[in-house]
């Protein structure tokens, strides 16, 4: 079976009871739940990240995410790439995998386009540089002020955005298998998508950026049954085929 569900954060309390499996269903790792993005349990290095991580080994499915913006890059980017299904992935433990950017992966004989990464949104007063001579001043300064930043390489990565390089790889990956997919996971939306969802929180803070013109690219040239993404912590259908995810857990709709 497949779940998919949005951002957890390092919360993983949706894992604690036995997902909605059919009664007298015996779970494999084959069975998976999909997370779209802002996954945060490699986030910090510390005994307990890994514990969490370690419980989450020992749950009886497999347990799979996309790259959101609250990922720590440095502490991800230390795991070992390696194949998975079809695509690239890399493995934070047996059962725990990131699904790369621009992939397509075959889950029960389901195809699945990837394309993790989104911009921060909480930076509206900046982002901090621990390099620069005058960062303890603004730091105190901001935080003093109430400011929204955050500090590079600490708790903001520049590469929560795709590269170009990984963006035409999607692409590529795209072309091969003819534009058609059976589901799109993202963190975040496509352009119009994304505007329309702001229209309907009443809420300006997510920009344009090269990765939502992509997705945007991918929405209207490629044809698939559902496309799933996180980021905006709301759940809503937009349409019958686009979901944003948050935290309710569903099972992954035909
Ligand atoms: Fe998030």
């Amino acid at each position: 079976m497949i779940f998919i569900t949005g951002d957890t954060h390092a919360d993983f309390a949706r894992f604690r009871n036995p997902l909605p499996f059919p009664k007298g269903y015996r779970t494999s790792l084959e069975d998976v739940v999909i997370i779209c993005g802002d996954f945060g349990g490699v986030w910090e290095d510390t005994q307990h990240q890994a514990a969490q991580l370690d419980r989450l080994s020992k749950l009886p499915y497999t347990v799979l995410f996309v790259d959101g913006n609250h990922e720590n890059y440095d502490l991800l980017e230390a795991y070992a790439v390696t194949d998975w299904n079809g695509g690239h992935v890399r493995a934070i433990r047996n059962n725990v995998l990131q699904l790369m950017r621009g992939q397509r992966f075959t889950i029960d004989g389901k195809s699945f386009f990837t394309m993790g990464g989104a911009a921060c949104h909480d930076i509206q007063n900046g982002v901090l540089d621990p390099a620069d001579d005058s960062f303890m001043i603004q730091f105190r300064e901001l935080r003093y002020q109430g400011k929204f930043f955050r500090i590079r390489n600490h708790s903001w990565w520049d590469r929560e955005l795709p590269t170009e390089e990984e963006l035409e790889e999607g692409w590529r990956t795209l072309e091969l298998a003819s534009f058609q997919v059976d589901y799109v996971i993202s963190h975040c939306a496509p352009t119009e998508l994304q505007n329309q969802i702001m229209a309907k929180l009443h809420n300006d803070t997510y920009q344009a950026n090269r990765l939502t013109d992509f997705l945007q690219r991918v929405y209207d040239n490629c044809s698939f049954s559902h496309w799933f993404c996180g980021h905006y912590h709301v759940p809503y259908d937009l349409t019958p085929k686009f979901h944003v995810l948050y935290e309710p857990l569903m099972v992954l709709p035909e």
